[in-house]
């Protein structure tokens, strides 16, 4: 059978990868797909560039939209990311009656609705593997491997460059703005590293999962979303001392009220295996009723990790392609027509416990004031960790650092009783708040 024709807009990091692990494992891909899948045509702004990567072995184009009006081409994939062209792009490609794929989860989280619509009507596939996690199959796993499950909960380390820095500013005791740039060196930061650093990318890929995992619109616009940059060194120390460590978690949920969606800063206990995932790897839990927890663990970034997703999503289409558009595996998991309208609660709404960190004045009776309005909230306190004042301001330092860490209760409630706390004369600078995750 003639091979299927794939066209790659924007051959950078991940479309290079594709182009090299499709030429170097071409013979198992056909024997897995069962037809050949070719790149026969690419397109880059720099030509130059573009042709020294694929040789002769395909067409180079300036203008992605050439590719899209090839009616030989059968599959365009969208590697050229941000969400203006690339919309533009594959809006056009879905409406020449071509199949997607895409690692550009910004793309999907902020026009999800509108793309999978328009993919539906048409009868094409989307497909997107490579937009979340990187290499790790976790849309496969959510979609199609956990389809027997009523999910819990989703929580996952799915940003590779804040990873590394908080992994190298504990171990190496490095600055924030140091271990930024190694990433960017790196390779793992977005072309906007905001997005990184702020915790968007994460929501972007945390909106896509939730989706899947419990069959309801694409909403990022709903999404809590808080970065590392107010990290600081000695909350990762302390969280440490406790049993913890500090990783930027994205954490979607089923309660009876509706769905939590929300990225930010957490305690993890030190012993679970999420909270040893270290460097820019990536890992995602998922609590579903009949399997319980999975682990799924890799690379989340990088030109063949995510290579290896891009091409997973080609075989499958492959593979799919000439199947009736009903009978395929729908794009968000559950059929178009039975997507549920649970809401997804805002931030207030949601149940977790806390690490509070308070700069205090070093006299009798101030952690007696402090816990009380904890009380007077009906905040459960689990531990409390106070520094020696020497420790924190040198000798005869008369400032000290109280470190709660409180039970369970909603955000609502913490946030009326961190304006309490913050009131009192004796607390004298902002108090730090860091949800806390059991993951048990
Ligand atoms: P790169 O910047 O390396 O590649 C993008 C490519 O698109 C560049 O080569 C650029 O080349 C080309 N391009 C830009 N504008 C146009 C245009 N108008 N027409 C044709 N080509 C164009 O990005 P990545 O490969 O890193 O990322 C691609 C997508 O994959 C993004 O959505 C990203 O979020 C996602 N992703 C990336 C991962 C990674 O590890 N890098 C991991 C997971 C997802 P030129 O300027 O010469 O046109
Ligand atoms: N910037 C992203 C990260 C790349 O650091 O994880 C992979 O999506």
């Amino acid at each position: 059978m003639k091979p299927i024709q794939v066209g790659i807009l924007g051959i950078g990091t991940v479309g290079s990868g594709v182009f090299n692990v499709l030429q170097r494992n071409q013979q198992e891909i056909t024997r897995r797909a069962g037809r050949g899948i070719e790149v026969t045509m690419v397109s880059r702004r720099n030509v130059a560039e573009a042709q020294a990567l694929v040789g002769d072995r395909a067409q180079v184009v300036a203008d992605a939209r050439a590719i899209i009006a090839n009616p030989d081409i059968d599959i365009v994939v969208e590697l050229i990311g941000g969400t203006t062209l690339a919309r533009e792009l594959v809006l056009e490609a879905i409406a020449a009656g071509k199949h997607v794929v895409t690692a550009n989860k910004a793309l999907l989280a902020v026009y999800g609705t509108e793309i999978f619509a328009a993919a539906h009507a048409k009868g094409v596939m989307v497909a997107f593997e490579a937009a979340v996690a990187g290499g790790i199959p976790i849309i496969k796993a959510l979609r199609e491997g956990l389809t027997a499950n009523s999910i819990q909960w989703v929580a996952g380390i799915i940003n590779g460059t804040t990873n590394f820095i908080l992994s190298e500013m504990r171990d190496k005791g490095l600055d924030f703005a140091v271990v930024l740039k190694e990433a960017q060196r790196l390779g793992y930061a977005e072309a906007d590293p905001t997005f990184d650093i702020e915790g968007v990318d994460a929501a972007h890929k945390l909106t896509l999962m939730s989706s899947i995992a419990f069959g309801i619109p694409v909403q990022f616009d709903k999404a809590y979303v808080e970065g590392i940059t107010q990290l600081g060194a000695q909350d990762i120390r302390y969280a440490e001392q406790l049993g913890y460590r500090i990783k930027l978690l994205g954490i979607t949920k089923r309660t009876a009220k509706g769905i939590e969606l929300r990225v930010h800063p957490s305690l993890v206990p030190a012993k679970r295996l999420i909270a040893n995932v270290e460097g820019a790897m990536n890992a995602v839990m998922v609590q579903g009723d009949a399997v319980g927890t999975t682990l799924y663990y890799g690379k989340g970034a990088g030109s063949e990790p995510t290579a290896s997703a891009v091409i997973a999503d080609l075989v499958d289409i492959t593979r799919l392609h000439s199947a009736d558009p009903a009978h395929r595996v729908p794009h968000l998991a559950f059929q178009p027509d039975a997507m549920s309208d649970l809401p997804v609660l805002p931030m207030g709404d949601v149940v977790t416990s806390y690490y509070l960190r308070l700069r205090v004045a070093d006299q009798a009776g101030v952690l007696a004031k402090v816990t009380g309005l904890l009380a007077d909230a009906g905040i459960s306190i689990d531990a409390v960790l106070q520094r020696e004042a020497d420790e924190i301001g040198g000798e005869g330092s008369t400032q000290t650092d109280v470190i709660i860490l409180t039970h369970d209760c909603t955000e609502a409630r913490m946030d009326a009783a961190l304006v309490q706390m913050q009131a009192l004369p004796t607390v004298l600078a902002a108090i730090t708040r860091i949800r806390k995750e059991e993951l048990a």
